[in-house]
């Protein structure tokens, strides 16, 4: 069987050496407790889930959805309303997409031709950069280096890359390095993206995942960002909903089109049941989202001081669900790290090469376990002598 060239550039996915790990020490009977990968283990809150289960009881919402409800891009559009003071048109300027992880890999082949040149953030999430890679793109990657406080330094992209580059992405508060980006980013990054003619797509997966009183808004506050390009959101993290599968694409009229074409030529829409499960999430009582982000700070203060307090300074992130920390020195390489605090404590965590090249040199951990199993990592980090 001869497979498809560009199946060559996809390794195994590292959650999958990871997981091949945890099983080996799970069958010696040996404990484990898994930070890597970012699934929520908070449900979401009841009325969202009675919402589910009334629709899913209706026969009739097993056709095809083929489209969104319009109520719920009503919603989404109230959403953005209220929560960030922008105004979408429901119609236009918002597509459901099933979880942005969907999104992201079609919106590359909605834009990208072969050899065209897409700016991608490093370290970042795994499928910023393979849905470019699946459109033949060519990736330039703009480093998040912790000297700049891990912010993209656009005056640092050379003039004859900004002039080829067709599409850039972009991801604040980021995952892995968990930062914010201050208001003057979004505006040279607008400013920059109309002098070099760049669509822009901003994720902001983890706007509701922010700490210590802070908050965050969204790209499309900015002037001149409907211009230029579209923010992703998600019900995943600010909802519990991850495995529903619901996210959107919102902003400029002629990009979320176009996206939408392309999906209408692969999928059928969203589970109605799931359509009506998102309503009730963006329409309902909100206290849930506060109650989460609040249950997210207290693992994060749990994780990084205890840490912190057995020798290894992690510093507390100041949002998502993540915790971005330096390898201790004596390690040569993340992975190697990562082996051995799984062989030697039994926490499995992601190396920070996972993320790309700029990753090397940390490890990300995901603070998606109750308040007992961190404190019990913690406790396994110091009994296994790992950081002496
Ligand atoms: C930055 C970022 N974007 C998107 C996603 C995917 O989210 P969804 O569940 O909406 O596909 C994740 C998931 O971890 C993420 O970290």
């Amino acid at each position: 069987m001869q497979f498809a060239k560009r199946m060559e550039q996809f390794g195994e996915g590292i959650f999958s050496s990871l997981l091949a790990m945890k099983k080996r020490r799970l069958a010696e009977g040996k404990p484990v407790v898994d930070l890597s990968v970012g699934t929520p283990n908070i449900p979401p809150a009841p009325h969202i889930i009675e919402a589910l289960v009334e629709a899913a009881k209706d026969e009739k919402n097993y056709i095809y959805a083929i489209q969104d409800l319009s109520e719920l891009r009503l919603a989404a559009a109230q959403w953005y309303e209220r929560r960030y003071q922008v105004s979408l048109d429901p119609e236009t300027e918002i597509l459901a997409l099933l979880g942005s992880q969907d999104g992201l890999a079609h919106i590359a082949l909605s834009i990208l031709d072969e050899g065209d040149l897409m700016l991608v953030p490093d370290p970042c999430y795994p499928v910023f950069a393979d849905g470019p890679k699946l459109a033949g793109a060519e990736l330039y990657y703009m480093p998040q280096r912790k000297e700049n406080g891990y912010i993209i330094d656009l005056s640092q992209i050379p003039e004859d890359v900004a002039r080829r580059a067709k599409f850039m992405l972009i991801s604040y508060p980021n995952n892995p390095t968990t930062v914010l980006a201050p208001d003057s980013f979004y505006r040279d990054v607008i400013a920059f993206a109309k002098k070099y003619d760049i669509m822009v797509l901003h994720d902001n997966a983890y706007s509701e995942l922010v700490f210590d009183g802070a908050s965050c808004g969204s790209f499309l506050q900015y002037p001149g960002a409907k211009d230029v390009g579209v923010e992703f959101n998600s019900l995943s993290k600010t909802y519990g909903m991850a495995g529903a599968r619901v996210g959107f694409c919102l902003g400029n009229r002629e990009m979320v089109k176009n996206l939408g074409l392309l999906k209408s030529n692969i999928d059928y829409g969203i589970f109605l049941p799931i359509q009506k499960a998102a309503i009730a999430a963006l329409t309902g009582d909100q206290s849930y989202v506060e109650t989460n982000r609040a249950a997210y700070e207290r693992r994060r203060d749990l994780l990084c001081d205890g840490l912190t307090s057995i020798g290894w300074r992690v510093e507390r992130c100041p949002a998502t669900m993540f915790v971005w920390a330096d390898v201790p020195e004596k390690f040569k390489s993340s992975m190697e790290f990562v082996e051995a605090l799984c062989e030697r404590a039994g926490v499995i965590v992601t190396p920070g090469s996972a993320f790309g090249p700029s990753g090397e040199g940390h490890v990300r951990m995901a603070l998606v376990q109750d308040e007992d199993q961190i404190q019990s990592a913690v406790q396994a980090i110091r009994e296994s002598g790992i950081l002496l």
